[in-house]
């Protein structure tokens, strides 16, 4: 309460934006001094939420208020902030594209890449915690659904962009990070296509853009593309910020150590009309949460 910041915690409490809780302990005559209650009143007076002792038996051996609220309190009240400030996207409906789409080339083969679906699903995720009601179109992938999300599966690229697109109409903004394919063949084969002598050339055909179609007819829509890239990142990328007609784009380099496909960290840069940022190495899950604390940065949906 009078800014003495001599040990960790308190040089912590100082310098936090995050929402605090305090949960004092102390003998019933200290709790009770005037002393301690007016610094706690000046605490609740600047959002610091007092999660008030028990009453009982006192290290002291006295009876009385002053003993530590039980940790499951403590726990479950810190978990009842947390969600606070989580379901902050109640209301909105979030579409996100996760996973690899799949190019049939016969019944056998097909073209792919090698995305997981670890980060849309963990964007996913994150919105549904936050209250948002989201719309995950996913590719092929091992991983359970988010809980709270409607999950649309689709194999190919242009599969992908009919449910994408249908489910955008309609809704507050997206978060595109699944790996499309650009390129599918030209003709699919009802038959096993048969090995013969001699090299075979698949004749390709570019897949349907999602974020290029709906890019330029967004209205009010936030629109948050990724972008893979394995050189020149940031200059790449910002052409797709344009290009598409987004107001952001996550950019990560394949060839960083702990980013992109399969791992569960990630490396990232927010690219955005007024500059970018990088930010370290972070699990998926903080990804995630930095890039809706981003969005919500941005605009409020
Ligand atoms: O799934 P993980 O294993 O966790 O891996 C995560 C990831 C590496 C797949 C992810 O972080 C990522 O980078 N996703 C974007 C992959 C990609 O296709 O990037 P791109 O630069 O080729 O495409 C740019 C944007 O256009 C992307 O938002 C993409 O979804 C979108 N796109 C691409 C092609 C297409 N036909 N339609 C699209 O909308």
């Amino acid at each position: 309460a009078s800014g003495i910041a001599d040990n960790l915690l308190l040089t912590t409490y100082l310098s936090a934006r995050c929402p605090v809780a305090v949960a004092p302990a102390m003998d019933l005559d200290m709790y009770a001094h005037e002393a301690t209650q007016q610094n706690l009143r000046t605490l609740a007076r600047r959002g610091v939420h007092i999660v008030e002792p028990g009453e009982g038996e006192l290290a002291s051996g006295l009876q009385g208020k002053g003993r530590m609220a039980e940790p499951d309190a403590i726990a479950a009240f810190v978990g009842g902030l947390l969600r606070e400030k989580k379901k902050s996207l109640a209301g909105k409906r979030l579409i996100v594209t996760a996973g690899a789409t799949i190019e049939a080339i016969d019944p056998v083969r097909f073209i792919s890449n090698h995305s997981s679906g670890k980060m849309g699903y963990a964007i996913a995720g994150e919105l549904a915690d936050r209250g948002a009601c989201v719309t995950l179109v996913t590719g092929r992938t091992e991983l359970p659904t988010p809980a709270g999300v409607e999950r649309v599966d689709v194999l190919s690229a242009a599969e992908m962009y009919d449910a994408a697109v249908r489910a955008f109409e309609g809704s507050d903004g997206a978060v595109m990070c699944a790996a499309v394919a650009d390129y599918t063949p030209a003709d699919y084969h009802d038959d096993k296509v048969k090995k013969k002598d001699g090299d075979l050339s698949i004749p390709v055909e570019r897949t349907p853009d999602i974020l290029g179609t709906i890019g330029p007819q967004k209205t009010h829509q936030f629109l948050c593309g990724f972008s893979m890239e394995t050189k020149d990142l940031v200059e790449n990328s910002s052409a797709k910020l344009a290009k598409k007609n987004l107001d952001m784009v996550v950019a990560n380099n394949l060839k960083g150590a702990g980013a992109g496909f399969g791992v569960d960290t990630n490396v990232v840069t927010f690219i955005t009309p007024d500059g970018t940022r990088e930010l370290p190495l972070m699990s998926k899950a903080d990804v995630a949460d930095a890039i809706l604390d981003e969005i919500l940065k941005r605009r409020s949906l």
